[in-house]
């Protein structure tokens, strides 16, 4: 490996989980129900019926965790916040006993050296919220204002970097839009109220850190390089179609200040959409952020939906189209190369896509610090006869993504740290416990842990600040 494979001075090495994904101890500690805790409830929503009652129970075996975070080395650790163990109800006073749990969460981190990243919204809206219009409804961005106010009041002498939102277009479109995630719903017009309002509620987020830390404040967004499937104008079109969706909605906002124009157009007939967007939201919404982080695992392949036999024929996996919701509202599908490598979980590998990604998003939207945020993969992991987790795989995958960063560091982008989703195995949402992406496996019904191959692979990296 050459000496590019090092990286710069100061650089962040970390790695991330999310509450609801490996907390468990669901009704714990006084914490309310959220909005995944009723879909995973609720039969035929999340594969097998998985949930996250129990999960990792992260929340029993708090110490052994970060003593796992701090295993790794001189690292940073990004959680989330779970709303309805500070809110059981999602507003009015915060519940102490949530507000403990974080604060010993991140106590122990700094006494073990770590650089505590705190996530505000991973998804676990309460849901009291929900039940009174969740983020289609405007009153929710005011509603987490209060709530961060809570958590940086207990919280913000020691953590290092908050996030305010993770994804918010998997928040808006997964959640209302197609109805893959909670709270389920496949309309349009709610994914489109829900994309503003997440954006707002980043917004007052910011506000509030801003005026109670001086600790650098950013958002996590899920950009995707989209790449047409053939160079038939359809294809292109629906590429684009499919980047104003996902990429420049929010991109645009954020780092512009407006909406992009086509997604305006392609939205106008759907009320009250952009009604919702009041004189003076976008201001607030594109006031500057300390960073941007980006959570990246692939590209995307996107033929129009006109043209799946084209696409079949030129030997691309096709999938039944989505035809209802979001995705059929745009005519896009996604597509795949079949004879790309992927992961276990058939996810297109395709680091140059992270080189891609990072040097747009510098090129044409912001020279803020960008962050990796998320970067892993699934993989069919178990423990051989002896106990032992040899994940080679993994390994590959990140080593090709390190090498990625590297490459849009060399070419100008200001990146500043790489987060490896996941510390441990957990609950990944829709798809329950069947896909592993930890550099931890966990077996789940002892809780027992056990690092994988990749987990010491990691932390030499982390020695090594870059490849070994
Ligand atoms: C991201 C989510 C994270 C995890 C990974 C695999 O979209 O932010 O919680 O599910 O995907």
């Amino acid at each position: 490996m050459t000496s590019s494979a090092r990286f710069p001075e100061g650089f962040v090495w970390g790695t991330a989980t999310a509450a609801y994904q490996v907390e468990g101890a669901a009704s714990a500690g006084g914490r309310g129900p959220s909005i995944w805790d009723t879909f995973s409830h609720t039969p035929g929503r999340t594969l097998n019926g998985d949930n996250g009652d129990i999960t990792c129970a992260h929340y029993d075996h708090l110490e052994e965790d970060l003593d796992l975070v701090a295993g790794l080395g001189r690292c940073a650790y990004r959680f989330s916040v779970a709303w309805p163990r500070v809110q059981p109800d999602g507003k009015g006073p915060a519940n102490q006993e949530g507000l403990d749990f974080y604060r010993r969460l991140v106590d122990g981190l700094r006494q073990r050296g770590v650089l505590p990243v705190a996530t505000l919204y991973h998804w676990d809206l309460p849901q009291a919220l929900e039940d009174v219009g969740g983020w289609t409804a405007r009153d929710t961005a005011e509603r987490f204002g209060e709530y961060t106010q809570a958590v940086v009041g207990a919280l913000g002498d020691a953590v290092a970097m908050w996030v305010t939102l993770n994804e918010p277009w998997c928040v808006a479109w997964l959640g209302y839009g197609t109805g893959e995630h909670a709270p389920g719903y496949a309309d349009v017009s709610k994914g489109l109220l829900a994309t503003h309002h997440t954006l707002l509620a980043h917004a007052r987020a910011a506000e509030v850190l801003r005026q109670a830390t001086e600790a650098p404040v950013g958002i996590a967004l899920n950009i995707a390089p989209m790449v047409p499937a053939s160079d038939h104008e359809l294809d292109v079109a629906a590429a684009k179609r499919a980047d104003g969706f996902q990429n420049r909605l929010f991109l645009g906002p954020l780092f512009k200040g407006s909406y992009p124009q086509d997604m305006v157009e392609h939205y106008a007939r759907y009320k009250p959409g952009w009604d919702a967007v009041l004189p003076g939201d976008l201001d607030q919404v594109s006031r500057p952020l300390d960073f941007l982080g980006l959570n990246y695992y692939s590209s995307n392949v996107i033929a129009d939906t006109s043209r799946l036999d084209a696409a079949r024929k030129a030997g691309y996996e096709v999938a039944p189209p989505v035809t209802t919701g979001a995705n059929g509202d745009l005519g896009i599908a996604r597509v795949g190369r079949v004879y790309a490598p992927h992961t276990g979980a058939r996810w297109e590998v395709d680091p140059e896509g992270l080189t891609r990604l990072l040097v747009r998003v510098r090129d044409e939207y912001t020279s803020v610090p960008l962050y990796i945020t998320e970067n892993g993969c699934a993989e069919n992991d178990y423990a051989g006869p002896d106990g032992a987790v040899h994940d080679p795989r993994r390994i590959w995958y990140l080593e090709r993504h390190l090498v990625a960063a590297r490459a849009a560091i060399e070419q100008g982008a200001d990146l500043r740290g790489y987060f490896v989703w996941s510390l441990m195995d957990n609950f990944e949402w829709a798809h329950g416990f069947s896909m592993r992406f930890g550099l931890v496996y966990v077996d789940y019904p002892t809780a027992k842990r056990t690092p994988k191959d990749s987990y010491r692979w990691y932390r030499d990296v982390i020695a090594a600040n870059g490849l070994p």
